[in-house]
């Protein structure tokens, strides 16, 4: 079955009545989403509810909901950093201390709606697919630009290397990242947030297609 998408027309009403058939098919759910700041966070809170309500796993929905919006963040800032390179603000990709000046330099709310805008002129989407495999929750965030190999490396050491602690403060004065974007802490926090919820680092995976994607994949297991 095709996934029902979610589009800006449709009420919230409209859509929470089409999210609860969609789950009751076990139909999976995506939602496209330009910028961080859209009203897809509360449609994404109202059916990781349900899930894990029908699941009686209400208890992991903070840290759960908190590892998607860490993964949708890093997407958009990702999209937003080819546009900045496109417009010609970041002149050398390869300057870890250009890059990370002007990706800062729009981490606020106006800056990001702006960005947003131009991501979707730019055809730089985020889609968050919310599917049930058996007992499994599977969240995938997608967008549309590869990893380098060199990218790719990084993200799975840092989360390999994060499965080591029990506390994301004690990773962070050991394992500093000079060349991160923001604090250079999400992945290690989803990686700590699993933890804790007794779920391996082993079910976050980040990969590429290396041509057009970069997938966050996180496999949730709700059964006994
Ligand atoms: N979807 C993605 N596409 C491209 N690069 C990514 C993606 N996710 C993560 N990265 C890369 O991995 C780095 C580390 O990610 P992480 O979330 O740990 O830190 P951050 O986003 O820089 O900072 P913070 O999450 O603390 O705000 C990022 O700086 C970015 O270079
Ligand atoms: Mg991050």
């Amino acid at each position: 079955m095709p996934p029902i998408a979610t589009t800006e027309k449709r009420t919230d009403v409209d859509f929470q009545r089409e999210a609860l058939t969609a789950l009751k098919n076990k139909q999976d759910i995506v939602f496209v989403t330009y910028s961080a700041i859209e009203d897809t966070e509360e449609k994404i809170k109202f059916v990781l509810g349900k899930v894990l309500e029908q699941h009686n796993k209400e208890d992991i929905f903070t840290p759960v909901l908190s590892c998607i919006k860490e993964l949708i963040a890093n997407a958009t800032k990702a999209n937003a950093k080819k546009i900045l390179i496109e417009e010609g603000k970041i002149q050398n990709p390869d300057d870890p201390v250009e890059v990370v000046r002007q990706i800062r330099s729009i981490l606020n709310e106006d800056a990001l709606l702006e960005y947003g805008i131009k991501a979707k002129t730019h055809g730089l989407s985020t889609r968050i697919y919310v599917k049930m495999i058996g007992n499994n929750l599977i969240i995938e965030v997608i967008n549309n630009l590869p990893l380098s190999d060199k990218e790719y490396r990084k993200i799975t050491e840092r989360i390999e290397r994060s499965s080591k602690y029990d506390n994301i403060a004690e990773f962070f004065m050991e394992n500093p990242d000079p060349e991160a974007e923001g604090m250079g802490l999400g992945l290690s926090m989803v990686v700590v947030l699993l933890k804790n919820i007794n779920i391996s680092y082993k079910n976050f995976m980040v990969t590429t297609d290396r041509r057009k994607k970069t997938f966050a994949k996180l496999l949730i297991p709700l059964g006994r």
